[in-house]
């Protein structure tokens, strides 16, 4: 069993990312901005924001916070958007989700200007992703693409299942795999909740992502002998023995999981961190305009 190490490709990635940086800089060039939105500051919105505002800073990218009440109107809040698609000193706008119930989580992905969206959320972007045409890709996806190429593992006409539909993670990842390309060219069955014996299809998987969000789902029993598991959960749960009373979850009982694995990501230290340097990965590539010349 061989982990896959986030910590290690993320601090790599970083190291790139801030090289290139360096060079625009010292070439003169526009230093690649970032902006995040960020509406109320309840559950993991806060932590993922300030993380993501600090991995910036740490590779040389300027990084804006706009933050907004839980009560702040749609309006309002497609007013900012539409501010920062017109900034041209703005070269990625996130914002973050979920969003407050009364605010169209659509119709906002909808007003970020697609060559902005380092999400990778506007319609545009999935469907010229789906179509195989150069796209933002969500960074999870595309983290775990990258993990999938950094350790070399062989996809091609591989079964791939993956577990949870979500529009972020299960759905664009579906499709990244089925593409005709490197990681790509599995054969790809995408489960969910409706799913009818998804132990057994997950049996038959050559490579397994886990994106259901609920902890130790995934048992030794549904993994076959030698399969390649991406773990996305990351979920906190209470454990007396820790000081602070939780410890963090994956989708999948590492412990039992791993010995049967011919690679597993590890959760914290796996797929996580490799999203955010998607992200900075996107935000860099909208500053050279290579997406969308
Ligand atoms: N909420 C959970 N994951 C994400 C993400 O990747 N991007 C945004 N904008 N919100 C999220």
């Amino acid at each position: 069993m061989q982990l896959l190490d986030g910590k290690f490709l993320s601090q790599q990635i970083k190291q790139e990312i801030a090289a290139e940086v360096a060079e625009i800089k010292a070439a003169g060039g526009k230093i690649p901005h970032l902006v995040a939105i960020l509406v109320g500051s309840a559950g993991r919105s806060e932590t993922y924001v300030a993380s993501k505002m600090k991995n910036c800073e740490e590779v040389g990218m300027k990084s804006t916070l706009f933050r907004f009440d839980e009560t702040v109107s749609e309006q309002e809040l497609l007013d900012k958007v539409r501010e920062v698609n017109d900034n041209p000193d703005m070269d990625g706008l996130i914002v973050q989700l979920p969003l407050p119930e009364h605010i169209s989580a659509d119709k906002v992905m909808e007003t970020i200007h697609p060559a902005k969206d380092v999400d990778g959320f506007h319609p545009t972007n999935i469907g010229r992703m789906a179509k195989g045409l150069p796209a933002y890709i969500s960074a999870t996806p595309q983290g775990i693409l990258e993990m999938l190429k950094r350790y070399e593992i062989e996809t091609s006409g591989k079964h791939c299942v993956v577990v949870g539909r979500s529009q972020i993670v299960g759905l664009p990842m579906s499709i990244l795999m089925q593409r005709n390309t490197y990681p790509g060219n599995c054969t790809v069955t995408l489960t969910h909740s409706k799913t009818r014996n998804l132990a057994d299809i997950c049996r038959t998987a050559d490579i397994l992502i886990a994106a259901l969000g609920r902890p130790e789902f995934i048992t030794a029993g549904m993994v076959k002998e030698g399969a390649v598991v991406i773990d996305v959960g990351l979920e906190k749960v209470p454990d007396p023995s820790k000081k602070s009373g939780f410890a963090l979850k994956g989708d999948v009982k590492f412990d039992e999981v791993a010995p049967k694995a011919a690679y597993i990501t590890p959760v914290p230290g796996g797929v996580g961190l490799m999203t955010i340097s998607s992200l900075m990965q996107n935000t860099l590539k909208s500053a050279r305009r290579e997406i969308y010349p």
